[in-house]
């Protein structure tokens, strides 16, 4: 089975919305584009958003978030220290179609692992655009005791709940002992220079209806790559591992022990499709 036919509906309705096509399957002629990835600049699906997909799991809120945070989408100012970083990504609901308007609200510690709690440093809100996309300006968090790396937000669809969690960084010692780090969370994170580009989409636990512009939908099954075996949690994987799962074929990224929850389709930082 060739890799377009493998696409979820979803997927392809996502590539559309960042190759910015109105009809889904006129992608289905070429590659199905997220973002490019990686030197060379070969497109790579970004798999966050499928049929299947649980919406994005919550994590608490912490001690450190302040309401009525500014609405900016650059968090730095001209005083600011640290590597830069921008953030881009969707907010979907359950049928992976764009929710625009949503609100996110994010706030995040300064290089030196501190949080401006009398005023509103590297804290702010902003809405997503009628694509459903956002993207954030900001620096590399730094280390505070007891936590690795992360970035809070909250982020909600007009007139529904809040969804308040933590994005994480890829390659972090910290990941293997902070004990409420989940792996659905890590962002996918590249160099820019001397700057770092990390992305991330949302899914909303807002109904939706699916639109009418469907993909095909797969029926068929495909051989496990030679050599691959099949994703099982409480494995212990290292970079470059391959494994199946749902009868295609991925490659791990970065060492883990796969929890039940870190399915591949579901941690893009982990697993890359092939
Ligand atoms: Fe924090």
């Amino acid at each position: 089975m060739d890799e377009e036919t493998q696409l979820s509906r979803k997927t392809v309705l996502k590539a559309a919305l960042a190759a910015g096509v109105a009809a889904p399957v006129a992608l289905l002629g070429g590659p199905a584009l997220a973002r490019a990835t990686a030197a060379g600049g070969v497109p790579e699906l970004t798999p966050s958003c499928h049929d299947d997909d649980d919406p994005t799991p919550p994590q608490t809120e912490g001690p450190y978030f302040k309401p009525n945070s500014p609405e900016r989408t650059n968090l730095v100012t001209p005083g600011t220290q640290g590597t830069r970083l921008t953030v881009t990504g969707y907010v979907f609901g359950l049928a992976c179609r764009p929710v625009s308007r949503a609100l996110l609200d994010f706030w995040q510690a300064d290089v030196n692992g501190a949080y401006d709690n009398v005023g509103y440093t590297l804290r702010g809100h902003q809405y997503t655009d009628a694509q459903g996309a956002f993207t954030l300006s900001t620096i590399v968090p730094g280390l505070y005791p007891g936590r690795t790396r992360h970035i809070h937000v909250k982020v909600q669809a007009p007139g529904r709940p809040v969804l308040t969690t933590q994005l994480y960084f890829p390659n972090e010692p910290r990941n293997n002992t902070d004990t409420i780090f989940d792996a659905r969370l890590l962002m996918t994170v590249r160099d820019n220079g001397t700057a770092k580009e990390a992305a991330f989409d949302f899914v909303l636990d807002v109904p939706q209806t699916p639109t009418s512009t469907q993909a095909p939908t797969s029926t068929q099954t495909s051989t496990p790559s030679p050599g691959g075996t099949t994703w099982t949690a409480g494995t212990a994987y290292a970079p470059g591992n391959r494994v199946t799962y749902a009868s295609r074929a991925y490659v791990c990224l970065q060492a883990h022990t796969a929890q039940p929850g870190w399915e591949p389709p579901s941690v893009p930082a982990l697993w890359r499709a092939e």
